[in-house]
């Protein structure tokens, strides 16, 4: 596996078999087998991928977090070595950012006012700056985003259409523990305990979608069902349940089976924060 820290180096990786279809997996480390699950979705449909470990200070919105974010690039990479991955890409602030830690301006059509974009102004703005700084350096033919950031994924795939980025965005599925809680470097954070209570998130959800009568329920009472019975779990405090339209990420107001539509939870889990969305239908 080649190691890229320069842009010449970069250009060399790219140049050297141009012909050959190329997979981008952008990370910011701490590598889990959800984001390992990223990367063999690359593989079996690019004939070579490109993994990035950046750690990308404009999406943070709490200096605290920037600060306390892991460092684990060692082991990263030798996952991804074991892997087969050909290149990894570590690129330093001046690379992406030549003049300053910036966010550029984006129109994301509305898909970052609900949700993670309420409560975490600049966030997406950061997220999409460094994204497409990587599409123009990297120019890869697809590039894979998991569902477990669900808005992340829809804006970029708006970004991309909009401002007409040469590359196929690769939706991946959100990867789980045994018990259902969504791999994220964060449960590491966990204690035992809150550990425990966290696969609540997907038990909830997952049973009172699969109990859920469309013609009797509404999207709010949906919602305020999964927030109650989250709120009794011992360490979660919820932050939102939300029904929402799967491409616009509007709340909906009622059910309409015609629209795919899924259900989006953020929850304080302790001193750690988690997300997580299902589909409805
Ligand atoms: P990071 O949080 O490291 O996540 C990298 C990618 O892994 C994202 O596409 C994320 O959705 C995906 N991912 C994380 N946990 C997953 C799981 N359990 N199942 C499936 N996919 C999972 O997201 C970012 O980094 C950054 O915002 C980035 C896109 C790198 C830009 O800085």
């Amino acid at each position: 596996m080649e190691h890229i820290r320069s842009i010449e180096e970069l250009a060399h990786w790219k140049s050297k078999e141009r012909e050959k279809k190329t997979g981008f997996v952008p990370t910011m480390g701490a590598l889990h087998v959800g984001h390992l699950s990223l990367v063999r979705l690359s593989q079996s449909i690019s004939d070579r991928t490109l993994v990035s470990i950046y750690v990308n200070p404009t999406q943070f919105n709490k200096a605290e977090d920037l600060a306390a974010y892991p460092d684990t690039l060692e082991a990263d990479l030798r996952a991804l070595e074991a892997l087969g991955c050909d290149a990894v890409f570590l690129p330093s602030a001046q690379m992406l950012y030549p003049d300053g830690l910036k966010s550029r301006r984006f129109d994301f059509n509305q898909l970052d006012h609900s949700m993670e974009g309420a409560g975490r102004p600049g966030h997406f703005e950061g997220m999409a700056t460094v994204v497409t700084r990587f599409f123009e350096l990297i120019e890869p033919d697809f590039a894979v985003f998991g569902e477990k950031d669900y808005q992340q994924l829809s804006i970029i795939k708006q970004v991309v259409t909009k401002e007409g980025w040469p590359v196929e965005i690769v939706p991946a599925g959100i990867f789980r523990e045994a018990d259902g809680l969504a791999m994220s470097s964060r449960n590491m954070r966990l204690l035992p305990d809150e550990r425990e209570d966290a696969a609540q998130i997907f038990a909830i959800l997952s049973t009172r979608i699969s109990r859920l009568n469309l013609q009797e329920t509404s999207p709010k009472a949906f919602a305020n069902q999964c927030t109650e019975a989250l709120n009794a779990v011992p360490s979660i405090q919820v932050d939102y349940v939300s029904c929402c339209d799967a491409a616009t990420l509007q709340q909906v107001d009622e059910f309409n089976t015609a629209r795919s539509t899924r259900v989006f939870a953020a929850v304080q889990c302790g001193k750690v924060r988690l997300i997580d969305n299902l589909p409805l239908f």
